[in-house]
């Protein structure tokens, strides 16, 4: 069957000017990319380029039907990589030291119809210390595999779980989850406190073994997915002082 998907979405996407509003969101881990109202995930996996195509409302779109190349400018200099459907991604192999540089993804439909993404170069990101990973490994088998999974893969079902499903099941902490968009302050603090059913962790587990099983989940990031990690605001504390009015006056009497 061939792909007239294309056009049906251009007219939508035309009459849509709120998508500025939200910035796309790359739920792979990857770097995103507009491209004529689609929207293109590139992933580099350390062997291979992989790309996600979505709609203009963020939902994967079948892969199938589409065939193109990626263009890197890698350090060796220019890379042209063909891409092939594979499943529900299109995929190629990705040039030694690539994984970082900068890319041109250029899609065909089964229509004839082209699609170009522009991808930026990736800095290259700190990537945890491998003593403290293994600190950390430790760590999480012990308290957070039972709900994480044995190898960061989070619960069955997890992607596909209604949004306001009463029991939450627990997310990927590997590069396939969303743990990357948070810093690691706030991925700190989602340990401390917990989040229901996820119990608190604070009292439980020392500051260093909270940072040390942060850095064994990060271990499992590609490089790409720790550099575009928010890094924590430089200079604030973590903890702010309580909203004040709890204490000192009182209007009920
Ligand atoms: C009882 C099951 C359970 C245990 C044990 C557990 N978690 Fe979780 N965790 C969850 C659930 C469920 C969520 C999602 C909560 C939500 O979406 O509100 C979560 C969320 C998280 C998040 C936020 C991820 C994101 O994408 O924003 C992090 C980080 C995390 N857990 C780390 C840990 C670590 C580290 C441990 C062990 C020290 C741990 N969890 C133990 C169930 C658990």
């Amino acid at each position: 069957m061939r792909k007239k998907v294309i056009y049906a979405t251009l007219a939508l996407i035309a009459a849509a000017p709120a998508l500025a509003d939200h910035p796309p969101v790359a739920h792979q881990g990857g770097r995103l990319a507009e491209a004529h109202g689609h929207r293109m995930e590139l992933i580099t996996t350390g062997s291979s380029f992989e790309v996600l195509l979505k709609d203009e409302h963020d939902r994967p779109m079948p892969a199938q039907g589409f065939g193109g190349k990626a263009i890197v400018l890698a350090p060796g200099g220019k890379a042209e990589v063909p891409l092939r459907p594979d499943g529900d991604k299109l995929t190629g192999p990705l040039p030694a030291g690539a994984e970082l540089a900068a890319a041109v993804v250029s899609l065909r439909a089964g229509d004839g119809h082209v699609m170009n993404a522009r991808f930026r170069a990736l800095p290259p990101a700190t990537a945890p210390s491998p003593a403290l990973a293994a600190k950390g490994r430790a760590v999480y088998e012990a308290q957070c595999a039972s709900c994480h999974g044995a190898r960061l893969e989070g619960q069955d079902g997890w992607r596909t779980q209604p949004a306001a499903s009463a029991a939450k099941l627990a997310p990927p902490l590997d590069a396939t989850g969303h743990g990357w968009q948070h810093d690691d302050e706030q991925l700190a603090n989602t340990i401390r406190k917990g989040a229901a059913p996820m119990p608190p962790f604070a009292g439980v587990l020392s500051e260093q073994d909270i940072q040390a099983v942060i850095a064994y989940f990060k271990s499992s990031w590609p490089a790409a997915t720790l550099a575009q990690q928010p890094k924590p605001p430089a200079a604030e504390s973590p903890v702010r002082p309580a909203a004040s009015g709890g204490s000192g006056h009182h209007a009920g009497h």
